[in-house]
């Protein structure tokens, strides 16, 4: 289901057999559950023993919203967003289709007055449900945003209680002080999961199964991948983090995942989350920027060709992509494109990619490609499980904790202390 292609990688970096070895007990670490933050690896073992009733309720509450409401909104920040949108984005029409379910809409992911006011207006006169996500229960942008959703629902509808769905830590939090006053549907999130791994639990599969997409697909595609890595010693996703540590300690300390299917942007953002949030820490860590080609090659691919040279790249691709335009010949060829004409769009873009990598290995630029066999469940399934396991190991490779995030409270205090927070709330 996945490829790891480390060819362009070659000519700045040969994996060592020191290196080798370092990412053999990266990933023996994660496998005995051995490493730093152990305690956290409960996205592993969701997939060891899948809990397949779960999985069916969810599909169960998904097709009972599916039925009843015209918009999901699903409230909820950083992991407890950026899955659910990656996955939705890339296995769902990118313009409305009629397929029975409701519209999706992000909500609670920063606290922007003219989103959030336009998004009530917007839902003036729809059937609305709402999906809380808070591992906390206590995060500032989904609270606020669940305060206006749920003053707005329960002044339209009698039974607003049974519109909302929380999903959050088994007891901890105010959302359950709410959940359980109110009687709200409730989802939990393992608290041995971070945010960032937590796209196959309720967080991300909820929503996922609301857009109409194979959970269950999805699900055991990330199984797949996981049995296929933990059999395999120097499997795809130890080479991966390998390399990219390899080519870090040589100073290539920002890495771009590039996609060239639009599809896949929200992977990229999901990828910027795990990778940041895993690895910067302790003053070490590999910058990652997620970029959309080829729409960025027409911003970003002058400093990606000729801009410092501490970058390496890393496409993500789909292998056996089907076209459905092709280029229309032109009796006139008054734009000049009769050189492509019969060549399908997937193909156009494929040789975008051929050209990119070799232009960008050529400018000093090491890159590495990630196939994927096609944009279905089980592929981006698998892809999910590749890459959560691959920070792992990689954040190991680099002395750190990959599974907390110490870092991320800074703001938030300076922040409440400006607002006057109460130690305790009112
Ligand atoms: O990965 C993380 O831990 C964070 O991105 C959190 O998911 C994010 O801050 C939201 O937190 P919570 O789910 O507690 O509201």
């Amino acid at each position: 289901m996945i490829r790891l292609d480390t060819t362009n990688t070659h000519d700045f970096y040969e994996m060592t057999p020191a290196m080798q070895e370092r990412a053999d007990n990266a990933h023996q670490q994660v496998v005995s559950k051995s490493g730093k933050g152990a305690e956290f690896l409960g996205w592993r073992d969701l997939l060891l023993s899948p809990n397949d009733a779960l999985l069916e309720d969810l599909v169960q509450t998904a097709e009972r919203i599916r039925e009843e409401a015209d918009v999901l909104v699903c409230i909820g920040i950083g992991g407890s967003y950026l899955g659910a949108r990656a996955v939705i984005d890339a296995l769902t029409e990118f313009f409305p289709v009629d397929d029975g379910g409701p519209e999706i809409i992000f909500a609670g992911h920063h606290m922007g007055d003219a989103y959030h006011s336009q998004l009530l207006r917007y839902l003036e006169g729809k059937s609305v449900f709402v999906n809380v996500i808070s591992k906390s229960g206590t995060t500032l942008e989904p609270a606020l945003a669940f305060r206006f959703l749920r003053n707005w629902l329960e002044a339209r509808f009698a039974d607003a209680d049974k519109r909302i769905i929380v999903t959050t830590d088994p007891s901890k939090g105010a959302l359950n002080i709410l959940q359980s006053e109110r009687g709200y549907t409730k989802y939990v999130i393992p608290p041995d999961v971070g945010g960032r791994f937590s796209v196959l639990t309720p967080v991300g599969l909820l929503p996922i199964a609301v857009a109409g997409v194979d959970i269950q697909a999805l699900f055991y595609g990330a199984v797949s991948k996981l049995k296929e890595i933990d059999s395999e010693k120097g499997n795809d996703a130890v080479q991966y983090a390998a390399t990219r540590v390899g080519l870090f300690e040589k100073g290539f300390s920002t890495e771009v995942l590039a996609c060239f299917e639009p599809a896949l942007s929200g992977i990229g953002g999901w990828w910027q989350q795990l990778f940041g949030e895993s690895e910067g820490k302790e003053h070490t860590g590999v910058f990652p920027a997620a970029l959309q080609y080829s729409t960025d090659l027409h911003s970003m691919g002058q400093y990606m060709q000729d801009g410092e040279r501490k970058l390496m790249e890393t496409f993500l691709m789909i292998d056996s992509h089907k076209s459905a335009l092709t280029v229309p010949p032109s009796e006139d060829n008054l734009d000049g494109l009769n050189y492509i004409s019969g060549k399908e769009v997937t193909f156009v873009n494929r040789q975008a990619y051929e050209g990119t990598s070799r232009a960008h290995r050529n400018g000093g630029v090491p890159n590495m490609t990630v196939w994927l066999d096609s944009l279905t469940p089980d592929c981006i399934g698998a892809s999910l499980y590749f890459f959560e396991h691959a920070v792992a190991i990689s954040g190991y490779l680099l002395g750190v904790n990959p599974f907390d995030q110490p870092g991320v409270e800074a703001y938030k205090n300076e922040m409440f202390q400006l607002l006057g927070k109460p130690e305790k709330p009112a």
